[in-house]
């Protein structure tokens, strides 16, 4: 007999149903995992092995095969582990089929059984939602997937606790959603002295989502007036803080499962990588400006950057949307953000200071701003 659970896989910020097949078969004792698993997915073996011997179960001197399906997705992370378990313990008659088949599980489990929380739990509940199952996913991540309001999520904080869940020993309450984030900052706008036509500029740029460059030399308050941006942007509308949720459970950015109203504020260093800026990476992950969707994206210090991963920004910021391609993956991410540039006049940073004048003027300048052509 095959038994089945269901997970998903993600691809991009959405999530794709997985149905995970176990069957126990006559032959020589072996457990194996198939359907296109990553290195983290294959040792699910080992953890779900030893998590089980934690409740004292066995698995049967018997062929024991997990097939992940659609066989020809990659499947990533850790996540696969409980679904994987669940599966395994229909299986062994220790759950009902059916009650297995009625959830999403996501989690990872330690050796002891435990759960331990994992990224993505909000677009799985939505996806969840969508195919009209439960959500069972680790005590950590609960309060983030019980934001998708239609979808009953489950928060077990063990593997022994989901099997007391279906057994009906010990029923598990539904997880509440986190809390709102209060969208509140100490920095204001009130807190620099003059510079009218600096924050009147700011000001026009909040209001109508305009890109910002600011050139000045140092100790103007280029970094001081980007950081008080937040402080003027108004709060996430509730689509939009979904949406930019999403991205942020993928990396793994929601503090305590608590949705946030204030809009994001990355700041990445001059030194980052373009995968990091503009999302890839062996998993094709969110970069930087998917971070920043429905809010800032602050470059210090501009110059500095690598003339290429400038260059990249163009298409995103043109179309709101990146496709991060690679040899197995091809995500979108949405990228509307607020571009906020700094960038001091020249290397010295004094080119147009009238007290102490740059004495390469204007080569200083010239080189400075076409550095990056250079790089
Ligand atoms: N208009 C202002 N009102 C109040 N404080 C200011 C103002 N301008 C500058 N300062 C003070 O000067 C400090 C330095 O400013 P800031 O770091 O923002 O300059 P910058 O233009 O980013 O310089 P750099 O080019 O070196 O990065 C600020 O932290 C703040 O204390
Ligand atoms: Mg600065």
């Amino acid at each position: 007999m095959v038994t089945r659970a269901y997970t998903v896989a993600f691809e991009g910020v959405s999530a794709r149903t997985v149905e995970v097949q176990c069957a126990v078969t006559p032959g020589l004792p072996a457990f194996a995992i198939v359907g296109l698993p990553d290195k983290a997915v294959s040792e699910a073996r080992d953890r779900v092995r030893a998590a089980l011997s934690a409740l004292a179960i066995a698995l049967p001197s018997k062929r024991v095969t997990i097939n992940l399906s659609p066989a020809d997705l990659p499947k990533e992370g850790s996540h696969f582990d409980l679904p994987i378990a669940l599966a395994l313990l229909a299986a062994l008659q220790i759950v009902a089929p059916d009650a297995a088949e009625r959830v999403t599980a996501l989690g990872e489990l330690s050796l002891d059984g435990s759960l331990v929380a994992v990224v993505g739990a909000l677009p799985a509940a939505v996806n969840a939602a969508s195919e009209g199952r439960g959500l069972l996913c680790p005590q950590g991540s609960g309060a983030e997937a019980a934001w998708v309001g239609d979808c009953q999520v489950i928060a077990a904080a063990s593997l022994g606790d989901v099997v007391r869940h279906f057994n009906g020993q010990v029923p598990l309450s539904t997880a509440k959603p986190g809390e709102v984030l209060a969208h509140e900052t100490s920095r204001c706008l009130r807190d620099i002295k003059g510079q009218e036509r600096a924050k009147r500029a700011m000001e026009i740029a909040a209001a109508g989502r305009h890109h910002v460059l600011m050139v000045g030399p140092p100790g103007s308050g280029k970094s001081m007036l980007a950081a008080r941006m937040p402080s003027i942007l108004p709060p996430l509308t509730p689509a939009e803080a979904l949406e930019t949720s999403m991205i942020h459970s993928l990396s793994g950015l929601l503090e305590s499962g608590g949705i946030s109203r204030a809009r994001p504020f990355r700041a990445p260093h001059h030194t980052a990588s373009m995968a990091a800026i503009v999302g890839g990476g062996r998993a094709a992950k969110p970069g930087e400006i998917s971070l920043a969707h429905n809010g800032v994206l602050f470059l210090d210090e501009f110059p500095e950057f690598a003339r290429p991963v400038l260059e990249t920004l163009r298409q995103p910021i043109e179309t709101g949307h990146v496709s991060v391609a690679r040899a197995n993956a091809h995500v979108n991410y949405p990228c509307r953000f607020l571009l906020l540039a700094a960038a001091n006049p020249c290397k010295c940073g004094h080119l147009s200071d009238a007290g102490r004048a740059c004495s390469r003027a204007p080569i200083c300048g010239e080189d400075y701003m076409g550095a990056s052509a250079a790089r």
